[in-house]
């Protein structure tokens, strides 16, 4: 798993979408940062206030349709209490898209107020979204483009080739988000990455990857598990994770030529199960824990 640090991401394509935020970043009042909800710490990028600068900027926890419901909740008052306003979404099911707005004119007041004292009557605000692959960056993007009625038309001192879509009467949209990375050089968060399919399967040691979420899951939620693979009997202080393993590869009746469990194939369908969410909502990093 070391190898990860590898993937996807090397120095000269950070350097490139570092460029490109910046210069999208020049366009927009405010910075939306959409993240997995199941993994707040991992799919957020360390170095984005850096990034972005002194940006007023609005966290979307998405994907809160797999996540834990009471967890979700806990980060986002962990989040308020440092003064970062947050929301729960959901791409598939467009939850709480209705509260995007006011959270973008909550982080924008000041300037909103600042205009407002000048004589603007209803001051527009821009807002890009940014975020690590496969966070729901381009679903909510789409989401957003079909609701909204109309596009913005080329207009002065908006760069060509740059869409923008209307959220709401005082709120536009750019249509390209910035990609940024994660923290690959953390072990533990590229394991988180990759127990949601962010990071590519065939990097990573499947059979591997599925015990290491085993003994997450174990601790975390077993109960839910053990009643998917219909594991009652189970002494699970007496079993490790790969006979864990082993147990739900004969259940499913994963097995080869001479009876052995196909133990590759159990951990790819454990693993789907988890992305898909058939094994509960689960958060896997809580506010003020340890990644581990
Ligand atoms: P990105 O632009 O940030 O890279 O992410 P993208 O929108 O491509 O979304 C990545 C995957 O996550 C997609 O699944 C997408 O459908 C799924 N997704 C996005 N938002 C949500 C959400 O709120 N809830 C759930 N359950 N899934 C979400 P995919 O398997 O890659 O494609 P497909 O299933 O859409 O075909």
């Amino acid at each position: 798993m070391s190898e990860m640090q590898n993937i996807q991401w090397f120095p000269g394509h950070m350097t490139k979408t570092k460029r490109q935020i910046q210069s999208s970043l020049k366009l927009v009042d405010a910075v939306a940062e959409i993240i997995d909800a199941r993994i707040p710490v991992s799919s957020r990028n360390p170095d984005l206030h850096k990034l972005i600068q002194n940006k007023p900027r609005v966290i979307l926890m998405n994907k809160c349709d797999m996540a834990n419901q009471t967890a979700t909740k806990m980060w986002i008052d962990f989040y308020a209490k440092q003064g970062i306003t947050a929301i729960a979404i959901d791409c598939k099911s467009g939850r709480n898209f209705n509260k995007f707005p006011s959270a973008v004119n909550t982080v924008m007041k000041e300037k909103i107020e600042r205009l407002k004292a000048k004589g603007m009557k209803n001051p527009m605000i821009r807002v890009m979204i940014v975020g690590i692959p496969n966070v729901g960056k381009s679903s909510f993007i789409n989401k957003i483009a079909k609701q909204s009625k109309a596009k913005v038309e080329d207009r002065p001192g908006v760069t060509r080739g740059n869409q923008w879509f209307t959220v709401s009467n005082n709120l536009e949209m750019l249509d390209t988000p910035g990609v940024l990375w994660p923290k690959f050089d953390d072990q533990i968060v590229g394991e988180h990455l990759a127990f949601t399919g962010a990071v590519k399967d065939q990097v990573i040691d499947a059979e591997l990857l599925a015990v290491r979420l085993l003994d997450f899951l174990r601790r975390l939620q077993p109960k839910d598990f053990i009643e998917r693979f219909k594991l009652q009997d189970l002494d699970l202080e007496n079993t490790d994770s790969y006979e864990l393993l082993q147990m739900i590869g004969k259940k499913r009746g994963m097995l080869v030529s001479g009876g052995e469990i196909d133990t590759e194939r159990a951990a790819i369908m454990l693993l789907d199960e988890f992305r898909a969410a058939k094994l509960g909502r689960i958060t896997v990093e809580m506010p003020n824990g340890e990644l581990r």
